[in-house]
């Protein structure tokens, strides 16, 4: 098998959708591996598990930076010096500028809990309730410098209840986060992802040929 991709992970919380990374990464049919775990916040909960499973971390916290450009160029050195090809930001908190989005463009990813381009930003859940649609969900995207901007890689679609709570729909929404992360890592680390024209195709997608209608 050809080598693997080298994954740098981006995190500042609980780490949940970095442990979905870590978990297929442990699968040896696995196109991908994480070989470094920066976070910003000392404490951040997904430290630990990047530290079970002997996965290198560093902290750099903004805190001890002068300014944004700093602080990006500490960020872009311990990546580069890991090796790493591809950058996912897994709830990394920071919004990242312009001069570090260009140097890994394409090379850098993230997760949002909504739809894009509807409901970037913060509050995704709350806001799609309020709002009434009928659906939310996830996205992996390539980063632009625009906040929650940028090609689409997966989405994945979850029906909102009648009845729902942010937090119900931030669980429902998370298992999808949990399945559409990897998968996203997988295509691009295969090399079936390529951006044209601003918009993402993927050599031999299957897509799903059925609707879902939201009240069934
Ligand atoms: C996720 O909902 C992700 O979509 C968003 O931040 C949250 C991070 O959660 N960008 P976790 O730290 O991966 O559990």
């Amino acid at each position: 098998m050809s080598a693997k991709l080298k994954l740098g992970i981006l995190i500042s919380g609980r780490g949940s959708n970095l442990q979905s990374l870590i978990d297929a990464a442990l699968d040896s049919d696995f196109p991908a591996e994480i070989v470094t775990v920066i976070s910003n916040v000392p404490d951040a909960g997904g430290l630990k598990r990047a530290q079970q499973t002997n996965i290198p971390t560093t902290v750099i916290n903004h805190k001890d930076f002068d300014g944004r450009e700093p602080f990006q160029d500490a960020l872009h050195d311990a990546l580069t010096s890991a090796g790493v090809e591809l950058i996912c930001l897994a709830g990394f908190m920071r919004l990242l500028t312009d001069s570090f989005v260009n140097r890994w463009l394409d090379k850098l990813i993230n997760i949002h809990p909504s739809i894009l381009p509807s409901f970037k930003g913060l509050h995704t859940h709350e806001r799609a309730i309020k709002a009434g649609v009928r659906f939310s969900g996830c996205t992996v995207h390539f980063v632009r410098p625009e906040m929650d901007d940028g090609p689409i890689i997966v989405q994945a679609a979850v029906p909102i209840h009648q009845e729902d709570t942010p937090d119900a729909l931030a669980g429902r929404v998370l298992i999808e986060e949990h399945k559409i992360y990897p998968l996203a890592v997988k295509l691009i680390a295969e090399g079936r992802v390529s951006v044209e024209n601003g918009a993402v195709k993927i050599k031999n997608a299957v897509n799903p040929d059925s609707a879902i209608i939201n009240p069934s």
